[in-house]
């Protein structure tokens, strides 16, 4: 719930501020509880009413009532209102244990075009930052009861695989293509990269070789699948490592055709128009300069293809929003495409958002991939979920089940660290700092709610008592303001598309309840005080809530 409101409710009755409609924007919360919980700006009031804020502020103070307020003061013609806790507190738990998740979204269909890898390249570092961002904007929009569609548009169609089918040819075996797997064929892409800078043919003949991918040469295509199948194998085995599912891995090759249609229909209406060979949209007056519809050579393009898609998304899907999480770098491609499907006359153009993030890479010399350049997202995984075991074991661990801890604790760091900052900061993946259980990591937020679950079970079947004066104190009253919170945070989150607002609540979270789990008992001499356990029990569904919107398993036991 709101909190100002409970001061809201009784201030709009008081004669001096009838006159005012925008009482309870002016309310806000106050930033330090030294000066009250929430406090009242009178400057604006003074203009209209023609004396000084601290006269308006004054009369505030007499006149105001409150059983929710226990102290009401002026300092400068701001008005502080001081909670009475227990009151407040006991509407709060009340609320809190009773609650059900708002559901906004029902009846709304959202779709997330995430991860849609490029299938010539090996899934590496720079692919997690949209897989790990998309499914969880994913999760927060499904929390919120919008019908959620999690959509992989893979990079399959291009020129890359002319190039794969070129290497192939010339240093490889078809054959060898599903005998020996991703890496095969990665090497060879590799290859082919480092002698075309000596050899300008070979781009020529890779153009040559997707040109009849397009025109569907039995040999070309032949090729062209088992590439495919191979790289898609490995691309959903990754994904499943992480936890991460698709309800479509529908690609670009699947709307090539489609994209015909969007040139005809852009024809039609006028909106091309043929710049050296090839047609081009001119959105000059958007400031968005010219956006090519087809290259010279009819081919088709990534801005075509993202047209035709939308357009049948919107066929098939009826979405009431669609959100495409991509890298900075792709702006231009957005903003060009969603202005073009504008001018097109679709309506669902407007409810089109292009989520994009900065770069996630790892400190210099760390992890190199097999390349020298990206760090491979197996390797990440493989390395991570080891050193978690190394430092488990370090501890002590009684555990019967190390494994699985372990994959969930590496897992959730390498997760953590995408959205730990805002997405469009570039970030750094320390492996180190990432799993250490006394940060601000996801590993702090896993003990975090370890610990809640060790007290809950500890105080099953026991003797306890119920005495308000436990929880009458400021670190439990800011610890329930603050689970009252997360339901804000969570809309924030969903409105900014910024999986961010969930992780930083979730450590201020851990780091307001350590605290109280640190300065006050729960248990004391084998009697359970039943009003902080109450506390702990909304902190541990809390955090487990936050962490399955994040993709992060809450272990009970680590
Ligand atoms: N495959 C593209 C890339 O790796 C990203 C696709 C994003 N989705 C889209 N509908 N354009 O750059």
């Amino acid at each position: 719930m709101e909190l100002k409101k409970l001061i809201f409710d009784d201030l709009k009755n008081l004669n001096i501020c009838k006159t005012f409609d925008n009482l309870y924007d002016l309310l806000t919360y106050s930033p330090d509880v030294k000066n009250g919980d929430v406090s009242l700006p009178c400057f604006s009031f003074a203009k209209v009413l023609k004396i000084s804020p601290s006269q308006i502020a004054e009369q505030i103070v007499r006149e105001f009532k409150s059983e929710y307020v226990w102290k009401v003061e002026n300092i400068n013609g701001y008005v502080n209102f001081y909670f009475n806790k227990s009151k407040v507190y006991d509407i709060l738990v009340n609320e809190l244990l009773n609650k059900k998740s708002i559901k906004i979204g029902e009846n709304k269909t959202v779709f997330v075009d995430f991860s849609s890898l490029n299938l010539a390249k090996y899934m590496h570092i720079g692919h997690l930052s949209t897989t790990v961002i998309g499914s969880v904007i994913s999760n927060i929009y499904e929390y919120l009861g919008y019908k959620v569609i999690r959509l992989n548009y893979i990079g399959d169609y291009g020129t890359p695989f002319g190039k794969m089918i070129t290497a192939i040819k010339h240093w490889g075996n078809e054959n060898d293509i599903e005998k020996l797997g991703v890496d095969y064929i990665q090497d060879l892409y590799v290859k082919f990269n480092v002698e075309a800078e000596e050899n300008q043919n070979l781009n020529d003949e890779a153009r040559l070789w997707f040109k009849k991918i397009e025109s569907k040469d039995d040999e070309a295509i032949r090729i062209y699948n088992k590439i495919i199948n191979v790289s898609l194998l490995e691309a959903k085995r990754l994904c499943d490592k992480l936890e991460i599912y698709f309800d479509s891995w529908t690609g670009e090759s699947y709307y090539k055709d489609k994209s015909k249609s969007v040139v005809q229909e852009l024809d039609k209406m006028n909106l091309l128009i043929t710049s050296e060979g090839a047609k081009i949209v001119d959105l000059e007056k958007y400031g968005l300069g010219a956006c090519m519809i087809e290259k010279s050579d009819g081919t088709s393009l990534y801005v075509t293809r993202d047209l035709a898609t939308a357009i049948d998304r919107y066929e098939n899907y009826n979405f009431d929003l669609g959100i495409y999480v991509t890298s900075v770098q792709q702006n231009l491609h957005f903003a060009r495409w969603f202005k073009v499907l504008d001018l097109m006359g679709k309506p669902y153009a407007k409810n089109l958002r292009h989520v994009s993030y900065g770069t996630y890479s790892l400190p210099s010399g760390k992890i190199g991939s097999r390349f020298g350049k990206q760090a491979l997202v197996k390797d990440m995984i493989e390395l991570a979920v080891s050193r978690a075991k190394e430092i488990v074991n370090s501890r002590g661990t009684k555990l019967e089940n190390v494994d699985k801890l372990c994959n969930d604790i590496g897992i959730g760091a390498i997760k953590f660290g995408v959205i730990k900052t805002e997405r469009n900061k570039d970030c750094v993946f320390d492996l180190e700092t990432s799993l250490n259980f006394d940060g601000e990591t996801s590993p702090y937020i896993q003990y975090t709610h370890a610990r809640c679950n060790s007290i809950i079970s500890k105080a099953k079947n026991m003797q306890s008592v119920t005495n308000l004066e436990d929880i009458n104190n400021l670190d439990s009253f800011e610890l329930i303001k603050l689970l009252n919170n997360f339901e804000k945070t969570i809309l924030s989150s969903a409105e900014d598309f910024e999986p961010c607002y969930i992780s930083r609540y979730l450590l201020n979270l851990c780091s307001v309840f350590n605290k109280f789990y640190n300065q006050y008992r729960i248990i004391n001499d084998g009697v359970l005080s039943a009003s902080r356990l109450q506390l702990v029990l909304l902190v541990k569904s809390t955090i487990k809530t936050g962490l399955d919107l994040l993709g992060i398993h809450a272990p009970d036991v680590m």
